[in-house]
């Protein structure tokens, strides 16, 4: 048994009061969760205490919170370890010692309906249900259920393994600066979909979802849900398979966001390294085949950012302005090296970002089962293959 001080971030509406931090000590093994703790606390000090909870064994989603700032499930959570990242954290801000409170708060992005509990219907179940959560297929349903080759079903059982926690929803930066984002859970669950072969309104699923200013093109890739996500479903991942698939059917967005991740691709092609005076045009519209040379609509689109731009300078955001001159931006001596990448993974079929990777068509049947393991285990996740 060890001593530890849990630091809850209150408010208890009826009181009229605003939201107030409030300190228990309870008496666990290190072994025990965060979540036991606070029932602890509300079992021994103050049973007005609210906190979410049910299988108290990382099933149910119920128990999303925040533990020294990381979202996550208070039942997944060791106390001990909340203490030792307490502490690491106090070390790093000069704070130091050992035994620093460990400090619980309700989930982010979400309105707080009492202490620890919030409201997910406003948020996290209305975005589900945007992204038409339920299988569409065409045609006559068969006599019994539907068959589907197990080969088929790998790519989407890691969007399967979501519990509908919150916790990359609470962790997304995105959602913080536009809360109309679709956001990461409601975009897994729309891969779960889009990835299944029975559903057969696939193109229909992904325009929709990239057509939406506050779509698969509003994510910042900032990681953040891939970290907060107790399941291994790494949300980000699913997005960036909805921006493949959408890329790959040929589906134009008004954000231009298929075109801006092009952009990316052709220009350190060309240049070795990114070249940002060339993004935007580039992005906007791209040039004429195969040369960075800027488009009618590309030029009016840029003439169209320069109030954007005066704000970013005035900010003082954007401070290194020479790099947005044309022909600035230096060229690595030898591209051969950078060639001979892209070469390498056009021809091993490899995509050009971080996320997935994989060899389509090369499905053993024991890859069959390690990707079925891998798809639920979040330290390798990210390994999931392409089926
Ligand atoms: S990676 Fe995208 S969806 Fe995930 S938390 Fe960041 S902005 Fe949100
Ligand atoms: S994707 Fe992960 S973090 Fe998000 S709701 Fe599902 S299980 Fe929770
Ligand atoms: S209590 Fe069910 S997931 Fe934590």
């Amino acid at each position: 048994m060890a001593d530890y001080t849990i630091k809850v971030r209150r408010f208890q509406p009826e009181s009229g009061e605003g939201p107030y931090w409030e300190e228990f000590n309870v008496d666990l093994d290190p072994s025990l969760s965060v979540l036991d703790g606070l029932l602890q606390a509300k079992d021994r000090e103050d049973g007005s205490l609210a906190v979410r909870c049910s299988c108290r064994a990382a099933i149910c989603g119920s128990c999303g919170m925040k533990i020294n700032g990381q979202s996550g499930l208070g039942c997944k959570t060791q106390i001990g370890e909340a203490q030792e990242l307490a502490d690491k954290q106090a070390s790093a801000t000069g704070s130091g010692g050992e035994g620093n409170s460990i400090v619980i708060e309700p989930m982010g992005n979400m309105p707080v309906i009492k202490d620890l509990i919030t409201d997910m219907e406003s948020t996290h179940w209305t975005k589900i249900r945007r992204v038409t959560p339920w299988l569409l297929p065409h045609g006559e349903p068969p006599e019994r259920e539907y068959i589907v080759e197990p080969e088929s079903m790998i790519d989407i059982t890691q969007s399967m393994a979501c519990i509908q926690c919150g916790a990359c929803v609470s962790s997304c930066l995105s959602m913080e600066a536009d809360p109309d984002f679709i956001g990461p859970a409601a975009l897994a669950k729309a891969y779960r979909f889009v990835g299944d072969p029975r559903d057969a309104e696939t193109h229909e699923r992904l325009h929709d979802l990239a057509d939406d200013p506050h779509g698969i093109y509003d994510c910042t890739h900032c990681f953040s849900c891939i970290d907060a996500c107790p399941k291994g479903v790494a949300p980000m991942d699913q997005i960036m398979r909805l921006r493949r698939k959408a890329g790959e059917e040929g589906i134009e967005d008004p954000n231009s966001g298929h075109d801006h991740e092009i952009a990316f691709v052709k220009i350190i092609e060309k240049k070795g390294t990114l070249d940002e005076s060339l993004l935007l045009q580039e992005s906007f519209a791209p040039g004429v085949k195969g040369k960075l040379k800027p488009s009618k609509r590309a030029i009016r689109e840029m003439l169209g950012s320069i109030p954007t731009a005066i704000r970013g300078i005035k900010t003082g955001k954007m401070r290194s302005l020479h790099k947005l001159i044309p022909g600035v931006h230096p060229k690595l001596p030898d591209q051969d090296d950078v060639k001979a990448i892209y070469a390498h993974a056009e021809e091993h079929n490899e995509e050009f970002n971080l996320y997935i990777k994989g060899e389509e068509g090369e499905l053993a049947e024991d890859d069959v089962e390690k990707g079925i393991e891998r798809s639920t285990d979040p330290e390798t996740s990210q390994e999931v293959k392409n089926g």
